[in-house]
């Protein structure tokens, strides 16, 4: 059976900019109630009020750093006042960052980690209970190409995402029978801001997607009678993801070192 996503909530984090914009306002097409959640306050509550307009759903905003356990819990806390099931978490906030691991900030580096991994795990976990009280529906985490191969000189980033990847597919099975699934939702290159964040393109391997792309993707995905575990966005970097699942790990950093070399090897400056 598909999911229904009317007469539920969905719960979208990083819902200010890029795939997660595109994503509530298809959830939002669908019928489900939105809780939208990023730190930018306004653009969260432009789009709540575009998709109440536009779709008639009810939509809630919260505004919070979910590289905070504050946020996080505030998150929960909202979910649960909305007055609808949540049917639907999408983890989708993340950012990256650029440059060998000697020279990055180890501050910023923990604030990626406890946005890419600790917020995503903790979210999972303590709304899966309301998921499958609801029984249909499921829980979305934004992956990441980066996670079928270690990506020198965005070492932490792909890291958090073969976590990501790693933790979903697991989800996926323990959750099978359940009504929910659990899907990882692998992105290449996507035109979002997210490279403005990054401060760089260097890393970005293969042709750009738009968030539509990417959408069209996760709704297909999402409308199968059996959900995959893992969607990787493009055909190409779907190719890309499944020959690294075979070749042996030497051949695979090799490649990935070879196509995320932005500058000269023996280049590196270290700061304090
Ligand atoms: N674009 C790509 O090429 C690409 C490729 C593969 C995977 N992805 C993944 O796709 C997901 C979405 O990224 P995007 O491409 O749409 O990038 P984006 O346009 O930069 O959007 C990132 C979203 O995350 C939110 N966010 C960042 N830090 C946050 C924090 N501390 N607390 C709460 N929300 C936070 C941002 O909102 P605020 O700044 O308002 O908080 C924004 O809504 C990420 O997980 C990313 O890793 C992207």
């Amino acid at each position: 059976m598909t999911i229904t996503f009317r007469g539920s909530t969905a719960v979208v984090t990083g819902a200010s900019s890029g795939i997660g914009v595109v994503v509530a306002a298809r959830l939002a097409a669908r019928g489900a109630d939105l809780l939208l959640v990023a730190r930018r306050e306004d653009r969260l509550t432009e789009l709540a009020q575009r998709l109440r307009d536009d779709h008639g759903v009810r939509t809630t905003v919260v505004a919070a750093d979910l590289a905070t356990p504050d946020g996080v819990t505030a998150v929960v806390e909202a979910a649960r006042a909305t007055g609808s099931p949540v049917g639907t978490l999408v983890n989708n906030a993340g950012f990256g960052t650029y440059g060998d691991l000697v020279t990055e900030d180890p501050d910023r580096l923990g604030t990626e980690i406890d946005l890419n991994v600790r917020a995503l795990t903790t979210l999972t976990r303590v709304l899966l209970p309301d998921l499958l009280a609801h029984g249909s529906g499921a829980v979305v985490n934004v992956a990441s190409t980066a996670a079928f191969q270690p990506v020198p000189r965005m070492a932490v980033y792909g890291a958090t995402k073969a976590y990501v990847l790693s933790l979903t597919e697991a989800l996926s099975v323990e959750l099978r029978g359940s009504g929910v699934h659990a899907i990882t939702l692998c992105p290449g290159p996507t035109r979002t801001e997210f490279f403005d964040v990054v401060g760089t393109e260097d890393a970005a391997v293969g042709r750009f997607e738009t968030p539509d792309q990417v959408a069209d993707t996760l709704f297909r995905a999402l409308d199968r009678r059996r959900p995959p575990a893992t969607v990787v966005s493009g055909r190409a970097n779907a190719a890309a993801a499944a020959l690294a699942g075979m070749l042996p790990r030497r051949i695979v950093l090799a490649v990935s070192a070879r196509l995320t070399s932005g500058r000269p090897r023996g280049a590196v400056s270290v700061s304090p």
